[in-house]
């Protein structure tokens, strides 16, 4: 597992992403936190940003990820960045929540599905 942090100019962690590479499962983007204090200043988006670019630079196809299904502002960031729902797990969580699979390809969608 990888670590990447955003940090303000004085050092202080403003967020973290984690990532896991597998080279049979692929590329995850495993979590994704930033301070709620520095909430809705693009600090998250810039965070997968980063985590799509090591993956397509390290020659991955795409870049998945799970969120729980009443995670509003992680599934809007994701499908804002052109993430796509691929399957979904149900009742995973205690109080019966269903988790999400969200995939971004790198390679056109439409010619993989020819
Ligand atoms: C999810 C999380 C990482 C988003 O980080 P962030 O830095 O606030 O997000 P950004 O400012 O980059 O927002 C990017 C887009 O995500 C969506 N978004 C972010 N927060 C949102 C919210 N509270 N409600 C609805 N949409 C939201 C919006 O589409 C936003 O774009 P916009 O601001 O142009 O409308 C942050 O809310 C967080 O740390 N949550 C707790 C941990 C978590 O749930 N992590 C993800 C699962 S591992």
């Amino acid at each position: 597992m990888d670590y990447y942090a955003a940090s303000e100019a004085g050092g202080r962690i403003l967020g973290i992403s984690v990532v896991k590479i597998d080279p049979i499962l692929g590329f995850e983007l495993l979590g994704l936190v930033v301070r709620s204090e520095h909430h809705r200043q693009g600090i998250g988006r810039k965070l997968v940003e980063n985590a799509v670019g090591l993956a397509q630079q390290s020659g991955f196809s795409a870049i998945y990820t799970a969120v729980f299904a009443d995670n509003k502002a992680m599934l809007r960031l994701l499908i804002g960045l052109d993430f796509i729902p691929v399957r979904m797990t149900h009742r995973v969580r205690a109080d019966g929540a269903d988790i999400m699979y969200l995939k971004k390809y790198f390679t056109l969608y439409r010619n993989v599905l020819k």
